[in-house]
Order: structure tokens, then sequence, then C-alpha cells
């Protein structure tokens, strides 16, 4: 259902390809520079493309529209002059986004571009065109753009960025979907039927398996619900190849694992949410979607590394069986933890598959990614994720990731001063940091480095970018597919 544009590269010159495409619509790059003066369409303009501009207040920024009919091939077609701004990836990736957006209810768009990460361009492109519905398709003029002809010869940028796209989107996908339908297990399904078609290993622990090897987090977060957890483990080794059998690579490669927070609802459990709060959170698996998209691009994106994706699932409901407050949870690997607000699930699910990284998977690096708290929202709002990590160098390569991905994290500290915090008097450690502390993202995050073992780890607290109020660029309203992007940036640079 996701993203029904498609997006090929054509050869120009433009007014050709807009004859043999059939296109309505044609589109020329406007902005900062002399090579963008839309010369290939001159003869066709009323009067000089700059004097058009000035005319409209148009400056050539990204996101800038100005739009005339013109006649070619013997009829109307639309002529929209874009603006590219300085033509860097995050301006690119915006007007992609526009032209997709204006675009709608059309068939075929041919764009010319100019010099720049096409890559982004094409992510702008997809990422503006994604609907989520139920049902029937968009129609009329609400319906995405048919398809977008780029004149360019560079179509394996326009491939990459099409991968990552359609990457995120089926983490938005995941996301969107309604928990009536999302379960644990239909989530662990979903990874199954990918890891198929993407030549990945899968390994899907029921609530038996979790039950028998002490994943007692998992457990005690899904006993409230008729629907019960899952421990979904995706495996990509760089070394096999698709469809043939050939040995892996020595074990000298290095191993990342992702591990992704996935529940399906949070309601809160005992300590139930009010409404207003809980009503958003059929996306409270993000992370997991995430993880789940990432692992599915690797092989098509020629990642290098060895990765292992961990998405803990569990549905957190209130009922006769729920976990209570003061209950004590024994995680993987023999750690305790005390329960004082079943609300602070998802360290719970969390904290058992870290312990089993740390402990069985033998990772270089550990990289989380969760819709954790509340607290990172008021922190850094709905546009940055809140990233910790135990290690500067990680700090420095995500932190890049993430910008060139358009997906801005910020670095918070992991502060030991705020450790006793999470002291419990009847466990190693307790949910919820204790009265006086505040920082709910800092001894959330405290919380989780106690399972890592010590080993490289990185959490990305992305409770404030998961989700979108309303469509901006690439983003669309709903679920974002925050940190697909930055992740699969990193892995691609390993
Ligand atoms: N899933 C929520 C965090 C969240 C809040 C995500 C808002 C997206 C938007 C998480 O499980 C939660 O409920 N956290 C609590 C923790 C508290 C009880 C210590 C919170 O942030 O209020
Ligand atoms: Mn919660
Ligand atoms: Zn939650």
């Amino acid at each position: 259902m996701p993203v029904e544009t498609r997006l090929t590269a054509a050869a120009g010159p433009l007014p050709q390809a807009v004859l043999t495409a059939e296109a309505e619509v044609l589109a020329v790059p406007v902005g900062a520079g002399p090579e963008l003066s839309a010369a290939e369409i001159a003869d066709l303009l009323p009067v000089p493309a700059g004097e058009l501009l000035d005319f409209y207040g148009a400056k050539g920024e990204p996101g800038e529209i100005t739009a005339l009919p013109v006649r070619l091939g013997g009829q109307a077609r639309e002529l929209l002059l874009y603006g590219v701004g300085d033509g860097s990836p995050r301006a690119l990736r915006r007007a992609g986004a526009t032209l997709a957006r204006r675009g709608r209810g059309r068939e075929v768009l041919v764009a010319s571009v100019p010099d720049g990460d096409l890559a982004a361009f094409a992510e702008g492109v997809l990422l503006a065109s994604y609907d989520f519905k139920i049902g029937e398709p968009l129609t009329g003029k609400r319906a995405a753009l048919g398809a977008m002809h780029v004149i360019t010869e560079e179509a394996t940028a326009l491939e990459r960025g099409a991968v990552i796209a359609h990457s995120t989107a089926f983490a938005r996908d995941l996301a969107n979907m309604p928990s009536q339908e999302k379960s644990p297990a239909w989530l662990a399904e979903q990874a199954q039927k990918l890891a198929t078609d993407t030549g990945l290993a899968v390994r899907v622990r029921d609530e038996g398996d979790l039950e028998a090897e002490g994943f007692g987090g998992l457990i005690a977060v899904g006993s409230g619900s008729a629907r019960p957890p899952r421990l979904i483990e995706l495996t990509y080794d760089p070394g096999m190849s698709f469809h043939d059998d050939a040995p892996a690579l020595p074990e000298i490669t290095k191993h990342v694992v992702l591990v992704g927070k996935g529940i399906t609802f949070d309601s809160g459990g005992l300590s139930l949410k009010p409404n207003d709060n809980m009503k958003t959170m059929k996306t409270d698996m993000a992370g997991g979607a995430v993880v789940i998209a990432v692992m599915a691009a690797l092989r098509a994106l020629g990642v290098g590394v060895r990765v292992t994706g961990l998405i803990a699932a569990a549905e957190n409901m209130p009922s006769g069986s729920a976990m209570r407050p003061q209950d004590v949870i024994r995680h993987y690997g023999g750690k305790t933890s005390e329960v004082l607000n079943t609300d602070a699930e998802g360290r719970l699910v969390l904290a058992d598959a870290l312990a089993y990284a740390d402990q069985v998977l033998e990772p270089d690096v550990v990289v989380d990614i969760a819709t954790l708290t509340g607290a990172a929202k008021v922190a850094l709002g709905l546009k940055h994720g809140a990233l910790f990590t135990t290690q500067d160098d990680l700090a420095t390569a995500l932190t890049r990731a993430a910008e060139a991905s358009g997906e801005a994290l910020w670095r918070l500290p992991l502060i030991d001063e705020y450790r006793p915090s999470i002291d419990s008097d009847v466990a190693d450690v307790c949910n919820i940091g204790r009265q006086g502390f505040g920082a709910g993202s800092i001894t959330a995050a405290l919380f989780l480095r106690e399972f890592t073992g010590g080993r490289p780890w990185a959490h990305l607290d992305v409770a404030g970018p998961a989700r979108a109020m309303s469509d901006d660029g690439e983003i669309t309203k709903g679920a974002t597919g925050f940190g697909t992007r930055l992740l699969l940036n990193w892995l691609t640079t390993q």
C-alpha cells in the first residue's frame, strides 16, 4: 500500500522526455546559480524565468513552486519551476517532497534536476508520496503521483534513495497499523515474511520459549494481554549471498546488534494512561518497526557488517493477570528490577533484549531505538531524537549519519550522579526514577545501561520524532519511520 509513486531515470532533453512519457507536468529546478536559470525550457516561457520568479516573489528556495501552463507538443501541460536553494541534500530532499505533493492526482511528471545528491531527492519524492489508509487507496486529486521520470544518468543514486525510502515507508506502515490487528505475533509474522524476501535468517521466540529461557521482562509486560509477547531475532550475514549458500565471512567481520522496542500497544497497564496520552500508543513499537525495516534493506544496500536485529514485542494491557506495581522481575541473565510504574514498560522489555545481546550475541556495538519516554519529547520536541551513548566515537558517527540522512539527533548525557535515582530496596534496579531527580529520559537510559554489560552501546529515544502531527517535507502525518534512514546511513559507512 505505502508508496504508489514510481521513480525512474530518463534520458533528456526535457521537452523530448515529456513527449515520450506523455507527461502532464514538467518540472525545472531554480535556485541560486546561473546554471539553474531554466534555460532548457526558456522558449516555453512568456517572460524570462528570472522576471517571472521576481514577479511572484519567488527566491528559488526549497519548498517553493511557481506554476504556469505551457503549450508543448500541441497541448497544455503544467510547468513547475521548483526551488532547490543551495542544492544541499537537505534542500533536494525538501524540493523532491514538494514536487511529489504538487504532483498528486497526476499520472506522470518529468523533472530535470540540479547536480547533487539524487538519493536525497528520491527520498523526498517517495516519502512525501507515502499514504497509509485502511481500505481503498486515495483517489482523484489526493491520489499519489503515478510516476516521476528524472532526467539523469545517475540511476544508481536514485535507486539507493528508493531503497532507503521504501524501507522507511515499511517502518511507517508497521507503526501506522492499528493495534487491533497488530499483536506481537502479527509483528513477528511480518518480520518472518520480510526475512524470506530479503535474505535474512529469522527466529521468533514465543511465550513458551521466553518463559523457559528466562526473558522475565517480556513475560511480565506481556502478562496483562490476551496476546502473548514475542522476541523476534533477525540475522543478516554479508557473506551469504541471497540465493546461494556461499560460506559465511570469517568472524573478523564487525557485528552490530540493533534492538527495537516493540510495544504493539501501550495502555500503561495497571498504571493506566489517561485517554489523551493513550490515543497515539499504537506507534509504541516504532523502534521495533525501524529495526525490522532496516534489516530488510541491508542486502540491497550491500552493507558489509554482520547485523542482528532484536525486536522485543509485547502488548502492555491491564487485566487480572497483568504485572503490578512492586512486582519484581527477573530479566534475561538474572538481573532483577522492581516495577514501580507499569507504564515504564519499554525499558523492561529492552532490558531482556540488551542482556541477551550482551551475553549471547557477542556484539561489537549495540544500538537500541525506542519510543521510551515522554520526557525526551519534552526536552527535544518532535524533530530531534535523543542520543545516549557510552562512546564518544559512536556519538560522532551516529550524529553524522543523522545529519546526512535528514533525521536529527541530539546527544544527552548519561549522568552518573543520577544513577541512585533507580536504586531499589528489593531488586537490582527500579523501573522509574525516584522523586527529586527529574530527567526522565536520562534515568531511563541509565536503567538500560545496566543491562549492556559494558559493551559499546547507544540508545535512541525517539518518543518525539517517531510520530508527526502534520505533513512537513518528506515527513507525513502519523508514523514517520524516524531512525530508519540514519541507521541505514550509519550501517553503510561501517
Ligand atoms: N511509550 C511511552 C513513552 C511515550 C510517551 C512515547 C509519549 C511517545 C509519546 C512509555 O512507555 C511511557 O509510558 N513512559 C512513561 C515513563 C514514566 C512512567 C516513568 C512516560 O514517559 O511518561
Ligand atoms: Mn508506557
Ligand atoms: Zn511505552
